[in-house]
This record gives C-alpha cells, sequence and structure tokens, in this order.
C-alpha cells in the first residue's frame, strides 16, 4: 500500500475507547502518520499504552460517555472531524454476564449515539469504521468454520449479542438511503498484543501468571479453540480500511472479517505462553486441572479468514503468532515489573 504517506496529514480523527487496547495501539500507528487525533475517554486510567508511551502528550483527549449524544456531536462538529473509528465498548464476557444492561448500553446506544451523532452533524465525514466482532456470529458448526463474511448472526451471549445489534445498526446507517454514512464494519478474530490490559482475556491472564504476578484460573478445558490477530496489524489494516473507504464510497455497508487462519487450542496457547517464560512448575499443575474445568458462556470453536481483505485490498497480517508473542511478552515484563514497583512504593 502506496502512497499514504501524507494521507493523514492534519486529518481530524476521533477514536473512541482511545485509553483501551486497540484503540491507544492505533492512535500510536496514526500518529506517525501526522494525524491530528481526538480521543474519548471515559475514565483515566495511567497505567494504559496512552499514558504509559506518553501518546496521550500528542492527542486531544476528550472526556466522556460514548452514550452521551450532545457531547458527540459538539466533539463531531467544532473539532470538524472528518474519520471516526468507533472501538469503545464494554468487552469483558464475564462483565457483559453479570451486567448485561450496561453492556448494551455502552456497546449498542454507544454505537447509535455516534452514528446518529454522525448523520446529523453539518461535517463532511469520509469514513467510519465500527469494531464489531467474530463474537456476533454466534456458534457455527465445525464444518462450516471459518466464518464468512455473510453467514447469519446467530448470538447467543450476552457480549455477543451486544456486537452482533451494534454491527447491524451499523449497517442500517451505511444502506439508509436518505444520509448514507460511509461506514466499513469489521468482525476480527482474538486480537492480541502490548497493552491489552484486560486481564480476563487469554493471552495476559496466561503471560502475567506465568511471570508470577497472579494465579491463572482456566476457565475451560482447554480444548476450545481460537485464532490470534496481533495488534500492529489490526492498526494497519483499521488505517487501510478508513484510506480506501475514503476514496471508495462503493465500499459502504461492507463487512470485514480478519484473522490469521491459523487455529489454537486454548490449551497449546497456555503451553506456549508458560514454556516461553520457563515456567513448567505451575504449568503442569494447570494442565492437570484442565480437565475437570466446564466453558460457560463462551463459544467453543472459532476461526477467521483475511481471504475477503486479500481480495480487496491484498492485505495480509504480517506478523506470525510467536513473533507476535514474543514481542507481547517482552512489553509485558516491563509493563508489569514496574507496575508492581510502583505499587510496592506506594
Ligand atoms: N480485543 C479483542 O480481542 C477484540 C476482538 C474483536 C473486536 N474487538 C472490539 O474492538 C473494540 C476495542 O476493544 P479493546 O480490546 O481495545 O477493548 P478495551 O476494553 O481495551 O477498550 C475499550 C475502551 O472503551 C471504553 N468504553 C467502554 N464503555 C464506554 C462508554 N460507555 N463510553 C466511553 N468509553 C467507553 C473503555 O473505557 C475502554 O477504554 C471493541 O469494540 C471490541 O468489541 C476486540
Amino acid at each position: 500500500m502506496k502512497n499514504f504517506k501524507y494521507f493523514w496529514n492534519n486529518k481530524n480523527i476521533l477514536i473512541t475507547g482511545i485509553n483501551g487496547f486497540i484503540g491507544s495501539n492505533l492512535a500510536k500507528y496514526l500518529l506517525k502518520n501526522n494525524a491530528n487525533i481526538f480521543g474519548l475517554v471515559r475514565k483515566i486510567d495511567k497505567r494504559t499504552l496512552l499514558y504509559h508511551e506518553n501518546l496521550d502528550k500528542k492527542i486531544n483527549l476528550i472526556f466522556g460517555d460514548i452514550t452521551d449524544l450532545k457531547l458527540i456531536k459538539r466533539i463531531i462538529n467544532e473539532e470538524n472531524i472528518n474519520h471516526i473509528f468507533h472501538l469503545a465498548a464494554q468487552v469483558e464476557v464475564g462483565v457483559a454476564m453479570k451486567y448485561p444492561y450496561s453492556t448494551f448500553e455502552s456497546n449498542i446506544k454507544g454505537t447509535y449515539t455516534i452514528l446518529e451523532a454522525a448523520r446529523t452533524s453539518s461535517v463532511k465525514i469520509n469514513s467510519i469504521i465500527v469494531a464489531s466482532s467474530d463474537k456476533s456470529y454466534g456458534e457455527y458448526p465445525n464444518h462450516k468454520l471459518p466464518y464468512k463474511e455473510n453467514y447469519s448472526l446467530n448470538p447467543k451471549f450476552f457480549y455477543d449479542t451486544s456486537k452482533a445489534c451494534a454491527d447491524l445498526i451499523s449497517k442500517s446507517y451505511a444502506l439508509n438511503p436518505k444520509k448514507p454514512l460511509p461506514i466499513i464494519i469489521t468482525r476480527f478474530a482474538n486480537i492480541f498484543g502490548p497493552g491489552q490490559m484486560n486481564f480476563s482475556a487469554l493471552i495476559p491472564d496466561c503471560i502475567r501468571s506465568s511471570l508470577k504476578y497472579s494465579n491463572f484460573e482456566p476457565r475451560g478445558n482447554g480444548k476450545d479453540t481460537r485464532d490470534f490477530l496481533f495488534v500492529e496489524d489490526v492498526a494497519e489494516v483499521y488505517e487501510i480500511l478508513a484510506r480506501e473507504l475514503t476514496k471508495n464510497k462503493k465500499l459502504s455497508g461492507q463487512i470485514f472479517n480478519a484473522g490469521t487462519n491459523e487455529i489454537f487450542k486454548v490449551e497449546d496457547v497456555i503451553k506456549k505462553i508458560y514454556i516461553k517464560n520457563k515456567n513448567k512448575k505451575d504449568l503442569l499443575e494447570i494442565l492437570s486441572k484442565l480437565p475437570l474445568r466446564k466453558t460457560k458462556g463462551e463459544i467453543k470453536n472459532q476461526l477467521m479468514t483475511y481471504e475477503k481483505l486479500y481480495k480487496f485490498f491484498k492485505w495480509k497480517p504480517k506478523t506470525t503468532f510467536d513473533k507476535g508473542l514474543e514481542k507481547t511478552i517482552n512489553w509485558y515484563k516491563k509493563f508489569l515489573k514496574n507496575d508492581s514497583d510502583n505499587l510496592t512504593s506506594s
């Protein structure tokens, strides 16, 4: 993908969920391309990548909730926003099971709030990328995997349903005949990498516990399968999608899946991380517990491909799982050491 060097120069971009894992990595990527970034933050957390890597100093942070229509309208109009990446969401599956109402508020109302603000604004918006998820598809039998973009959405659990609703709502804003918005919806596999602070997710949880900062309690018997995308690859593909949509409005309403086409059993991911971190003793104990566990509230097997992204934009992920894992472990080693030093000194 050539010629994008100057594309983002002085473009006004709004990233919702900028304090989160993917939002902060995307901001880091776009800052290298001289974008003028505005970020919506609900809660300051100085431990996140945004602050950890001093990105906050180069971004216009605006504090508030994604469901606040008046605020979002004001941001889009006053800051003359040209591009939106909508990433804010309540992403923890366990939290969603306990608090479906607030999960639906953030994930569903949050989505139609930003789209309604965009629809009613007087500013020319060139692209809106909405992060849906592979979870929107719900469970499909193994012979139907990998998921295809034309599969119907069939979610069961609260988080999955919240993402599917946001996904469908986005499509109707894109296809609205009166005032269509330029929107692309992404349904990506599990994403991992530096800066993921959701320690209920498999990879950060495993890295932290294998480095002996916590205890790992497996959520299932380890037989479920997943695929994983490295966050730097995600930032790259978001950039491409926004730029291509700006050039070609016919892409609006399109859905793109992404995964690495590589499938891993949860058990093997646990093994990989513990072995990389030279903690065989705890690994043996975890493996002995696995057969006794039952997975609750989660899809058994998921698999995505990047086939459509490749067909449209010749994009494919650059980072192998092992390489991404290495970079991620190195990041957490520094982060966890700093964090625990800060805790003991305070
Ligand atoms: N991480 C993954 O594996 C993955 C995979 C596929 C899709 N996604 C989607 O990508 C997006 C970003 O995920 P992430 O992993 O960076 O999550 P994250 O939890 O790290 O970031 C989400 C951010 O949204 C903010 N937020 C939540 N509710 C809000 C509200 N009401 N108002 C304002 N801000 C609010 C949170 O404070 C947080 O900073 C989400 O939409 C998620 O569903 C993530």
